[in-house]
C-alpha cells in the first residue's frame, strides 16, 4: 500500500467514527437551546410535551406526553432521566394507555400534563394527569391518578376525578350556595356571564358532580400537604385542592382563585417564603401573554403581578404556554420556567421553551436566550 491510499484509508476511519458518533448522538449538550430540536441520548427528538419534572438522588425524572402527529394518547406518558439537565435518555413509558376499550386511559383518551410528585408516608410515587374519555372531545374534564414503587414506572392507573364532589370551596359566599346570581349554565357565554360566574354559577352546576379539572399541576408544600391546581369552571377559574395524606384524593378544602380569570397551564413554585405561579391565557394550542401571580400560602389569596415575559414576543410568551417551574438542585433560588412551543399540525415536532427566572422588583420575570447554561444562576 502507498503512503497516500494508507492516508486516505485512515482519513476514511476518522469521517465515518464522526459519522457513527452523529448517528448515535455521543455529542453531549452543554447548555439548552430553546425552541430547537432537543434529542435524547438515542438521537430522537425528546417526546415529552406538557411535561413535569420530579428529582431525587442526583437523578432528574422529566414526565410528558407521548405524541405523535395528533394530540391524543396512543402510547402514554413518557419519563427520560437526566443529571446534568441538558442531556436526557429515555427510560420509556411511565404510565401506558390500555387496550381495553373499557378502560378510562384506552388508546384514543387524551392523557395531558402529567406531574409526579412522592409521598413520604406511603413511599409510593405519585402521578396525576388531565384527563379525557375517548371520543368525548374536551367535555370529561377529569383528572386522572396513577401510582408506582419507582420513579420510572410502571404507574398503575387507579381512577379519575371530577374533584371536589358534594363540597363547596372556603372562599364562597353563603348565599351563592342556594340564590342563584342569574346567568344560565347552558347558554352562559353572554355578556352577563361574569357576575354570575363569580358567584358561582357552575359550582353550583358540578356541585354533586365534581368540579371540572382540565389543565392542572400538582404541588407538595414543604410541610408534606399536597395540593392540585387546576382549570375548572369551563376553564374560567382556577380551584386549588388539597389532596389527602397518601395524595391519592381531595380532603375537601379547597378554593377559587380568579373567578372568570380563564387562567390555564398552571405552574407553581416557592421563593423565600412566597409561593409565585405563572399560567397562561386561553387560546388552546395558540399561544398567548402569560400571566403571574404571587401569595403567602398554596391556597392564597393570590394577587396578580402581569405577564411575566419581557422583551420581542413577551405578548406571546415566546410562542410557548407554562407547564412547570422547576427548582434547580443545589443552587439558591435557580429556578426553570418550562413551556411548551404546540405545534398542533405535528404535535411529536413540539418545541420546549426552558428559561432561567429572572427578578425585576420582586417579580418574577423572563426573557428571552437563544442558548444559556445553568452558570447563568451563579452570575445573576
Ligand atoms: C391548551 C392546553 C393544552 C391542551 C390544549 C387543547 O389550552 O393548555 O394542554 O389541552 O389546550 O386544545
Amino acid at each position: 500500500m502507498n503512503k497516500f491510499k494508507s492516508l486516505k484509508i485512515i482519513i476514511l476511519i476518522i469521517f465515518s467514527s464522526g459519522n457513527i458518533n452523529c448517528q448515535n448522538n455521543t455529542e453531549k449538550y452543554s447548555a439548552f437551546h430553546p425552541g430547537k430540536i432537543w434529542k435524547d441520548s438515542n438521537g430522537t427528538h425528546i417526546n415529552a410535551h406538557g411535561g413535569g419534572i420530579y428529582y431525587e438522588n442526583g437523578t432528574y425524572y422529566w414526565y410528558g406526553e407521548h405524541k405523535g402527529d395528533d394530540s391524543k394518547a396512543r402510547v402514554g406518558i413518557n419519563v427520560y432521566s437526566s443529571q446534568d439537565l441538558y442531556n436526557w435518555k429515555k427510560e420509556g413509558v411511565a404510565l401506558a394507555v390500555e387496550k381495553d376499550p373499557n378502560s378510562e386511559i384506552t388508546a384514543g383518551s387524551v392523557m395531558e400534563r402529567p406531574k409526579v410528585i412522592y409521598n413520604e408516608k406511603t413511599g409510593k410515587y405519585v402521578l396525576w394527569f388531565h384527563l379525557e374519555l375517548k371520543e368525548q372531545g374536551y367535555s370529561a374534564a377529569r383528572t386522572g391518578v396513577a401510582v408506582s414503587d419507582n420513579p420510572i414506572g410502571p404507574f398503575n392507573y387507579i381512577r379519575s376525578y371530577r374533584p371536589n364532589a358534594g363540597k363547596w370551596p372556603q372562599n364562597f359566599k353563603e348565599e351563592w350556595k342556594t340564590n342563584p346570581v342569574g346567568g344560565d349554565p347552558e347558554k352562559w357565554w353572554t355578556p352577563q356571564w361574569h357576575k354570575a360566574l363569580n358567584a358561582g354559577m357552575f359550582v353550583r352546576r358540578d356541585f354533586e358532580e365534581g368540579q371540572m379539572s382540565r389543565d392542572m399541576t400538582v404541588y407538595v408544600d414543604k410541610d408534606g400537604t399536597a395540593y392540585h391546581i387546576t382549570s375548572s369552571e369551563e376553564n374560567q377559574t382556577l380551584h386549588i385542592s388539597e389532596l389527602t395524606d397518601d395524595f391519592l384524593n381531595f380532603t375537601g378544602n379547597w378554593v377559587r382563585v380568579q373567578p372568570g380569570g380563564q387562567n390555564e397551564a398552571p405552574a407553581i413554585f416557592e421563593k423565600d417564603g412566597t409561593y409565585y405561579m405563572i399560567t397562561s391565557g386561553l387560546t388552546g394550542w395558540d399561544p398567548n401573554p402569560a400571566r403571574s401571580f404571587k401569595a403567602k400560602s398554596v391556597m392564597g389569596p393570590w394577587e396578580p403581578l402581569g405577564n411575566p415575559a419581557r422583551g420581542i414576543d413577551a405578548d406571546k410568551t415566546f410562542y410557548s404556554q407554562s407547564t412547570f417551574i422547576l427548582p434547580v438542585q443545589g443552587k439558591e433560588n435557580a429556578h426553570i420556567f418550562m413551556a411548551d412551543r404546540w405545534n398542533p399540525k405535528n404535535h411529536i415536532d413540539g418545541r420546549y421553551i426552558w428559561l432561567p427566572i429572572e427578578w425585576e422588583n420582586g417579580k418574577p420575570i423572563i426573557k428571552w436566550k437563544d442558548e444559556w447554561g445553568l452558570s447563568f444562576f451563579d452570575e445573576n
